[in-house]
């Protein structure tokens, strides 16, 4: 299987799922007869049309088109691969994880690449709270204020300041120079003739994916050399715009208060985090990325933005503003005083202190505006109209219209505008600059929506599936050329193939052996409540689509016949032509 891993494995975690409570950690489901519904997570809706049949194991959604089983609603939820989610289940559950194979039995390179990043974060960790190398670097943390505790649970560790501390270390435990080199733990010189430690005399932070696997590192040099961070290039495993650091650690205390305060730095977030700020995240150092933002969108639609107070602070918070509003997220800044950023703030002044500021933070538009204003002579006409053209853009992005017009009387008291008149023109010329369409949660949840499906189609799967015997009659009678180019070639033809393999035709493995959309359309099929089918019905079904076949088929040889010009040809053509007539005519 694709996975990388066994179905022996795959079938213990899916026994051993509760599919219900796996989803009612996130779905609120109610019972309706044998299936359950609920709000769906993956697009916004005010009626419930996310379905979850658990004796089938699958779940659909008729608004979006998400569907799958257990582990492709973890995959959606979590933003993860499919090995991911089934390891992420197995833990839950106790199962043991296997080592994952690649294609050719041993293990894959993502595997081997994972196991060497979790071998280099223990040895960084190691020397920094147990060898006498480490001692520097444990008092540049003490300086700081990063607690023995903070240290353990972030596994921060150090690079002691050789060039071939990690690699002995790793050669020695069997891991490839290659593959270290890949997974940017080592460089190599321009002649790529050697190969040496990326990361030299660095505290290092341990940079983890959303289920906790080690993915990458950033260093910290200990003084004031220059470049102060160094950071796991790009490599199969660490993309930097697809993590957030931290947010393994502070996911649910995320989810729970359903916003995020996001920061830049390490030093911020393991700062805050120590103070007891339990739902921080970093960018490091970059604005958000797109891929960040659908990220922290699985689990908080509100997000405090709370960078350096500097200028780069200030125009990452830009960034970072647009981003997120376009994706349909709450937002508001925080700039904290004193030119002090997250890490010193909560240091000097404390908990409650900061907190009190996260809770006076201004949504963003008033921030927006406020930095408009900023600086500005409001009694002149000139920088007044400065300052509105300035913020019109991104009033014009709020895609809530109460809430935009909530922003309009924002600005009629901060720049002193009483004309009625004037006020309408801003609502008028911010209904018609064409507003960025919200990043569409439907894109990111769910495959295309399957093609047209005959209730007869519908019909006849679920006879197929729901008896052996409408199986056999079936199998017998229609064959995949029949459903040539319908919606449920794919789906026939599995079950087919499952059928000639002896092997257990249901839902669930179904949609194990079927691709995207084909398995999308399984999952929507699974949850359908209508009645089971009788045998007479599922032939009727049969009937009905060969006749559709001959028909269409009928159709091609008519057009066919239209443009032969072979005497020959057109003879066969007829015969043809008649022989599928008559079967038409003793169906119908
Ligand atoms: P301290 O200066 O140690 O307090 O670091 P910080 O965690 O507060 O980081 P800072 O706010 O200076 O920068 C934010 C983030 O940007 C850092 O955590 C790094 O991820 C990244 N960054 C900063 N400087 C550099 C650099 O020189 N190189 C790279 N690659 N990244 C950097
Ligand atoms: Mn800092």
């Amino acid at each position: 299987m694709a996975s990388g891993y066994g179905s022996d494995f795959v079938d213990r975690v899916r026994a051993a799922v509760d599919m219900v409570a796996l989803i009612s950690e996130t779905v609120a489901l109610k019972r309706a007869g044998r299936k359950f519904r609920g709000l769906c997570p993956f697009h916004p809706e005010k009626t419930p049309s996310f379905h979850v049949d658990d004796a089938k194991g699958l779940f659909y959604c008729f608004g979006c088109q998400a569907g799958g089983d257990i582990f492709k609603f973890v995959m959606l939820r979590e933003n993860l691969d499919f090995p991911q989610a089934a390891r992420l289940l197995a833990q839950k559950s106790g199962i043991p994880v296997p080592a994952p194979r690649g294609p050719d039995g041993r293990p894959s390179e993502r595997e081997a690449l994972l196991a060497a990043h979790r071998a280099a974060a223990e040895f960084f960790h190691d020397l920094l709270v147990k060898r006498p190398e480490g001692a520097a670097a444990r008092d540049y943390l003490a300086a700081r204020g990063i607690t023995g505790d903070t240290i353990a649970r972030l596994q921060i560790g150090y690079a002691p300041d050789r060039w071939d501390s990690l690699k002995g270390h790793l050669t020695g435990k069997g891991f490839d120079t290659r593959l270290l080199v890949t997974g940017g733990l080592l460089s190599t010189n321009d002649e790529r003739t050697s190969t040496y430690d990326r990361f030299r005399g660095r505290v290092i932070f341990p940079i983890r994916g959303v289920t906790g696997e080690v993915l990458g590192f950033g260093g910290r040099i200990l003084g004031a050399v220059e470049p102060k961070y160094l950071n796991s290039a790009e490599t199969p495993l660490y993309n930097k715009r697809e993590n957030l650091f931290g947010l393994h650690e502070t996911r649910q205390a995320i989810r729970d208060a359903g916003e995020a305060i996001v920061v830049e730095g390490y030093f911020d977030y393991a700062s805050l985090w120590q103070a007891g700020v339990p739902h921080v995240v970093a960018t490091l150092g970059t604005a958000f990325a797109e891929e960040q933002v659908a990220l922290l969108r699985r689990f908080a639609g509100k997000v405090v933005i709370n960078y350096d107070p500097d200028a780069a602070g200030a125009s990452a918070t830009r960034r970072s503003i647009e981003l997120l509003v376009s994706a349909g997220l709450k937002v508001r800044v925080l700039r904290l005083d004193g030119g002090l950023d997250p890490d010193e703030y909560v240091r000097q002044r404390g908990l409650d202190d900061y907190m009190a500021r996260v809770q006076a933070a201004p949504r963003h538009f008033d921030y927006l505006l406020g930095q408009a204003i900023r600086g500005k002579d409001l009694s002149d006409y000139e920088q007044k109209a400065a300052a509105l053209r300035e913020v019109i853009p991104a009033l014009a992005q709020v895609p809530d219209r109460i809430e935009r017009a909530g922003y309009v009387n924002s600005i009629a008291e901060k720049l002193g505008i009483d004309d009625d008149l004037t006020l309408a023109e801003i609502r008028d010329g911010v209904l018609k600059t064409p507003r960025p369409r919200p990043a569409d949660a439907r894109r990111s949840a769910g495959p295309a929506p399957a093609a047209e499906l005959s209730e007869s189609e519908a019909r006849l799967i679920r006879g197929l599936l729901e008896s052996a015997e409408i199986r056999n009659d079936v199998l017998a009678r229609l064959g995949s050329e029949d459903l040539a180019g319908s919606a449920i070639e794919e789906l026939f033809r599995a079950v087919e193939g499952l059928s000639e393999a002896g092997e257990d035709v249901s839902w669930t493995r179904l949609s194990e052996v079927l691709r995207e959309p084909a398995r999308s359309l399984v999952a929507r099929l699974a949850v359908r409540s209508d009645p089971g089918i009788s045998r007479d019905e599922a032939l009727r079904c049969v009937e009905s689509l060969r006749l559709r076949r001959l028909r269409r088929e009928r159709d091609l040889l008519q057009k066919e016949m239209e443009h032969e010009l072979s005497a020959a040809r057109l003879d066969e053509l007829l015969r043809r032509k008649m022989e599928v007539s008559r079967q038409i005519d003793s169906l119908s």
